[in-house]
């Protein structure tokens, strides 16, 4: 069960060879999918022999094969959780019915919507992410960026496999715009903020994996709940993937932490010149990257009051994460949520219809999941007994989407006037100085087992393999 076909020049489980249509239609999208790899993928990377994971069955256990492999061939394909004919949609209008295995002509809009918005996060990340290999704190961290790299390339494969199957002509006109727009383009940008911001350094690329990807973490996890089960059983697998993102961001962090308090402590001292001086980044200018991080990443979710997001849910198209887990009716109709709204120069919260504040739901979740990474951080800093502990800003803090957009308040939440924003722009966000500084920091280390200056070593290698293997083979 599960199993995926190598033997075909496009690797799947879905028995593609026995849909010439759709198989010579996805063939004909490869190359192209190839020239954007060459075009906008890892710079400078074709030569490079690269130990990587390769999915080879679907199953939790065992899915994947590791070896040494050329990004430009790596095996990117279709890979679909089983499919359980018994399944059944589990909320909205249709709760209770089978779950579809076609798209419901009234639902095609949208559902197409859901899929090109999704498709559209993972290629973006790549563009973002692909000067960052010139710079890699080790041939360690530098596989982990390829990994991820390549695996955002099979998560567009599997958007691309949908439209493909199930939209036609204007899915296959929909799967080459995916090649075709560019993450910080001004004239044909990706469709989300987040992925038009650039990942310029390392520290970025660590809060990126731990915050945005975690976002693609609580989105996918909305889809498997799916009433299109092909869009639910292919969800089902990114999200495998996805959890070494959120463990390459999570991880990194923690390490820039260790090296920083560890050079406090050396050197008895928590002046920002002095750490700064000792090659490792302040703690306030962690903070800093954090708070910039978070705050475009729940953006992401959206308006905290929308109809679209009340029409997928009761339409069945997009749950609630974990929606199979909640103790109640499905419907959410005559429920209410609380969202935030500014009366008389400060925040409120006010009730507002819960299905129309779906994605306020989804944000509350993923905030909830974000903050337990932080606390682990905060471990760190404890042990080495430094008093410094990093937090979330307030859910208002720099937000650019909804009711909150355009409203300035302090990262702890106080609605503040422009005088007073502008004054400690510099304090609540990265500044031109700091990202100067860390920019100063990086530098590629290509020798097995050396990591640079800024970050501790990782407590284990890849695959059980030592800290010093040679991840990255250069050609
Ligand atoms: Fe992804
Ligand atoms: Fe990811």
């Amino acid at each position: 069960m599960g199993s995926i076909d190598y033997s075909q020049k496009i690797p799947n489980n879905v028995n593609l060879a026995e849909d010439r249509t759709l198989q010579r239609a996805l063939e004909q999208w490869q190359p192209n999918f190839i020239d954007w790899w060459d075009d906008v993928g890892p710079d400078a990377s074709t030569g490079y022999d690269v130990y990587l994971r390769t999915a080879t069955s679907v199953d939790a256990q065992g899915w994947a094969h590791f070896d040494f492999v050329k990004m430009r061939d790596y095996r990117w394909g279709i890979f679909l959780q089983p499919n359980d004919p018994n399944r059944g949609i589990g909320f909205g209008d249709h709760k209770g019915e089978k779950a579809w295995t076609d798209v419901p002509g009234e639902h095609r809009a949208n559902l197409r919507r859901i899929i090109v918005t999704q498709g559209d996060t993972e290629p973006a990340s790549v563009e973002q992410q692909r000067h960052l290999g010139a710079t890699a704190p080790s041939l360690y961290d530098l596989r982990n960026l390829f990994q991820i790299n390549v695996e955002e390339g099979r998560h567009l494969w599997a958007m691309v496999y949908l439209l493909h199957k199930h939209f036609g002509r204007d899915g296959r006109e929909e799967a080459e715009a995916l090649l075709e727009r560019r993450s910080g383009d001004e004239n044909n940008p990706r469709i989300l903020g987040a992925f038009n911001e650039k990942t310029p350094d390392w520290l970025a690329f660590f809060m990126f994996t731990y915050f945005t990807d975690r976002d693609g973490k609580f989105q996918l996890s909305a889809l498997t709940e799916s009433g299109f089960d092909p869009l639910a059983r292919t969800t089902k697998f990114m999200l495998t993937e996805e959890a070494h993102h959120m463990f390459v961001g999570e991880s990194g962090v923690s390490r820039v932490v260790a090296r920083t308090a560890q050079v406090m402590k050396e050197l008895d001292t928590d002046e920002v010149a002095q750490v700064r001086a000792a090659g490792a980044i302040d703690l306030p200018t962690i903070q800093r990257y954090l708070n910039f991080h978070y705050s475009v990443t729940i953006d992401l979710f959206g308006a905290d009051q929308s109809s679209n997001a009340a029409t997928f849910y009761s339409s069945g198209l997009k749950g609630r994460y974990e929606e199979g887990k909640r103790d109640d009716d499905h419907l959410l109709k005559g429920r209410t949520y609380k969202v935030l709204e500014v009366q008389n120069g400060a925040l409120v919260e006010k009730d507002v219809p819960m299905l129309n504040a779906l994605n306020e739901v989804l944000r509350d979740d993923f905030i909830k999941d974000s903050v337990a990474g932080i606390g682990r951080w905060n471990k760190v800093l404890e042990k080495a007994g430094v008093a410094f502990r990093l937090e979330v800003p307030h859910k208002a803090f720099h937000r650019n989407i909804g009711a909150l957009a355009g409203i300035r308040t302090s990262p702890d939440g106080r609605v503040v006037g422009g005088a007073e924003w502008s004054a400690n722009l510099d304090r609540w966000l990265p500044s031109d100085a700091d990202r100067a500084f860390v920019a100063s920091l990086m530098g590629r280390v290509a020798v097995p087992g050396k990591f640079a200056h800024w970050i501790a070593p990782p407590a284990m290698g890849i695959n059980r393999q030592p800290i010093d293997f040679e991840y990255v083979r250069f050609g």
